[in-house]
């Protein structure tokens, strides 16, 4: 059954959990103003600014809302001091050791951790979703050979709309359609690679994991068989877990954001994939193994390319470094890298961008420029080895988070939809324009 209804009574049961603190004195010119404090289950404490304008006439500032909170969720908890994450409660080190990726997102759009049974049935309708329309495929030979595997993704995913409209009030339709986006990701994301290669496409078929489904289509021919290397099947079930969420991220508020508008599903969640195809964002993957590759081809003089990106005249970063929240260290990027020792282990792969990439965090952890700044790899750190193992080509790992992320973009575009609290996201400004000017008549030259 979809909680998508019952959830509001939940919220609201979870709010009267939360403690209106105390409040906070604003003295304006002269005059004193009370604004309420509100606390979360974790004690984040925020100044609750809601009726600031309609009492004072001012807003806050805060350009890239470093400082904003921009709902209440009750999906994902980050710690960025002590390098916290945890998936509605479950610490994402247990999660990604013991769970399946199709149950960790069940976690994340129903609530709560399913039974055996609706593990069973959940994993039934994804893979029975997982189909794509047969008109969408012919969608792909329509994209120039150049073109970039998130662009795929995010047309076809926005196409999706047109071929399976639904309504919006009817839970039923909502659920059918979160169900389909989730299971067809994986399969847009696998013929986005075989088009691209002139090869046939694999169907998904029951009987294999998600992860397995998605190698399967990927590499398998259709002229013998093939067995999904248990080894690949488990790195991918880690990285999508570690994908799977991450609060309010630009991508999540990207979906948020247009989903408020009240713009259908498929409109909110490829805007999501279009917002993390930037390398600041999850491109970042791609653009740590081009950083790495670059470096190994100029003779792997890492140092040198610490040393650039201490000097911001360079304009270069060092890429999957750093993070807006985690100033200790990111734990997925943890998790990762005993991944990729692993993986690589037990493979025998012997990856040289791998060394360097140990070099650079090693001399980059060491440096004063990046002690003092909090810089630490983050996820997209170690992602790339992975997928480079796996097979998986670069320009596809973006795709891979993207593919990962979905059920979080899905859980937060349902928890929006169902907050009361929820009305058209629109920041204000201030204008730092011209002031009124006149005669524009008189000054037009044409
Ligand atoms: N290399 C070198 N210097 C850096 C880096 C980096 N990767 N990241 C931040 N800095 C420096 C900045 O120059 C700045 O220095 P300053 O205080 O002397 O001016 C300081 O650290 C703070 O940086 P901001 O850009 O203000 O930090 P912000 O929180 O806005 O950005 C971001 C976070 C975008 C992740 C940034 O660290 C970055 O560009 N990293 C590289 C790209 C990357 O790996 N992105 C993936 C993030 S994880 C994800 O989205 C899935």
């Amino acid at each position: 059954m979809y909680e998508g209804e019952a959830r509001t009574d939940e919220t609201r049961t979870a709010r009267t959990r939360e403690t209106i603190m105390s409040t906070a004195k604003l003295i304006l010119e002269g005059k004193e103003y009370e604004l309420p404090v509100i606390e979360g289950t974790e004690q984040e404490r925020a100044i609750d600014c809601t009726k600031l304008r309609d009492t004072t006439g001012y807003i806050t500032y805060d350009p890239s809302y470093a400082n904003t909170g921009s709902c209440r969720s009750q999906l994902t908890y980050i710690d960025g001091e002590k390098g916290i994450l945890r998936y509605r409660g479950y610490p994402i080190e247990d999660l990604a050791g013991k769970v399946r990726y199709t149950t960790a997102a069940y976690l994340l759009i129903h609530g709560e951790l399913p039974t055996r049974e609706q593990a069973i049935e959940w994993r039934r309708q994804l893979t029975q979703n997982s189909l794509i329309h047969e008109s969408m495929i012919n969608f792909f030979d329509q994209f120039p050979v150049t073109a970039h595997p998130m662009n795929i993704l995010a047309s076809m995913v926005s196409a999706m709309s047109s071929f399976y409209p639904y309504d919006a009030e009817d839970e039923e339709h909502v659920y059918r359609n979160v169900v389909r986006l989730i299971g067809q990701v994986k399969t847009i994301a696998a013929f986005a690679y075989r088009k691209s290669r002139g090869e046939p496409v694999i169907y998904p078929r029951m009987g294999y994991s998600y992860p397995a489904n998605f190698l399967r289509m990927m590499f398998a021919s259709p002229a013998e068989d093939y067995r999904v290397p248990k080894v690949l099947e488990e790195a991918l079930r880690v990285l999508l877990i570690v994908h799977l969420d991450h609060e309010q991220n630009c991508s999540t508020s990207t979906v948020r954001m247009v989903g408020s508008s009240l713009a259908n599903i498929y409109a909110a969640v490829s805007s999501g994939v279009n917002a993390l195809w930037g390398r600041l964002h999850g491109g970042a993957n791609q653009a740590v193994i081009e950083m790495l590759q670059r470096i190994q081809t100029d003779g792997g003089d890492y140092k040198k390319y610490v040393a650039m990106a201490k000097d911001k005249n360079s304009g270069f970063r060092l890429m999957g470094f750093g993070h807006r929240v985690y100033k200790n260290f990111d734990p997925r990027a943890t998790i990762l890298k005993k991944a990729c020792d692993d993986v690589l282990g037990t493979l025998g792969i012997n990856d040289p961008l791998l060394d360097i990439a140990r070099h650079l965090e090693d001399t980059a952890l060491h440096d004063d420029f990046f002690v003092e700044r909090k810089l630490y790899p983050n996820v997209d750190f170690y992602s790339g080895i992975l997928y480079r193992a796996i097979g998986i080509p670069t320009d596809m790992f973006t795709v891979m988070f993207a593919m990962g992320r979905m059920p979080g973009w899905i859980a937060h575009w349902l928890e929006m939809r169902n907050d009361p609290e929820t009305r058209i996201h629109r920041p204000r400004q201030i204008y730092v324009g011209p002031t009124v000017r006149t005669s524009a008549g008189r000054r037009a030259v044409d």
